[in-house]
């Protein structure tokens, strides 16, 4: 550990290199490898150590098991995620080979979610509320940090996991499956297994400085 005393005490390479490469792993889940429960308990105590607006506790974590919820679950995902999927093909065509990665890395999750050995889908309660941008922002800025906690917490046990939505147009017939009350809103599908390899990488962004502007909004060129 790192503790010169201008630093915050951490072994920041180490910091940074989990920070940086917990990427959206999807055909690196490894399949066959059962993911112990309490692996899953403790990424979800690391989960709730995030900020929570109002320190109002509305964050709950539903946790899939069962072979038969599971393939009812990607089937509704199926249902909405492979027209999603063709038309983004349509689109990817010839733009770019990260375009076209992603896009058949979303296919494959799809056509194999089933297989995945576990989904956890965070819920918020009460409901979200939008009628005003201060309000949606409160509900899911206290649930989202807390979802890339969790994703940050299974990076470091050598698990991955990607942050999902397209069930989300299947929301009440996944909720009525697992008995979630119709007030809940689900925020995503959170695929987790261990992962094949550990060697992820940064990813391609643009550059922070050209996003990053400071004290006044820049004027157009
Ligand atoms: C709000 C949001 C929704 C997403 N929904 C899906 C999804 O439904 N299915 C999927 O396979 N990936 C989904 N992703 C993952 C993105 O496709 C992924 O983050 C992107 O390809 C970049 O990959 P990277 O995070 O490894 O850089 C979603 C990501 C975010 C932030």
């Amino acid at each position: 550990m790192n503790d010169k005393p201008d630093d915050g005490g951490f072994d920041l390479g180490e910091a940074d290199r989990l920070l940086t490469t917990t990427r959206a792993v999807r055909r690196r889940l490894d399949l066959d490898r059962p993911v112990p429960r309490e692996v899953v308990e403790r990424c979800i105590e690391v989960a709730m150590q995030a900020p929570i607006g109002g320190n109002q506790e509305v964050r709950r974590w539903v946790v899939v098991t069962e072979q038969a919820l599971k393939d009812e679950i990607a089937e509704a995902y199926r249902s909405s995620a492979i027209p999603y999927l063709d038309e983004k093909s349509q689109d990817a065509r010839g733009r770019s080979d990260q375009q076209e990665r992603v896009v058949a890395s979303a296919r494959f999750l799809a056509t194999n979610l089933e297989r995945v050995p576990l989904f956890v889908i965070p819920c918020i309660e009460p409901g979200t509320d939008l009628s005003s941008n201060v309000s949606a922002v409160a509900d899911y800025a206290s649930v989202l940090p807390g979802v890339w906690n969790f994703q940050l917490a299974l990076r470091a046990r050598g698990l991955g996991s990607v942050l999902t939505t397209l069930h989300l147009y299947q929301e009440s017939r996944v909720a009525h499956l697992l008995g979630i009350p119709a007030a809940v809103n689900q925020v995503a599908l959170l695929p987790v297994a261990y992962t094949v390899g550990r060697n992820f990488k940064p990813a391609k962004r643009v550059d922070a400085q050209q996003v990053t502007y400071w004290n006044v909004w820049p004027t157009p060129q």
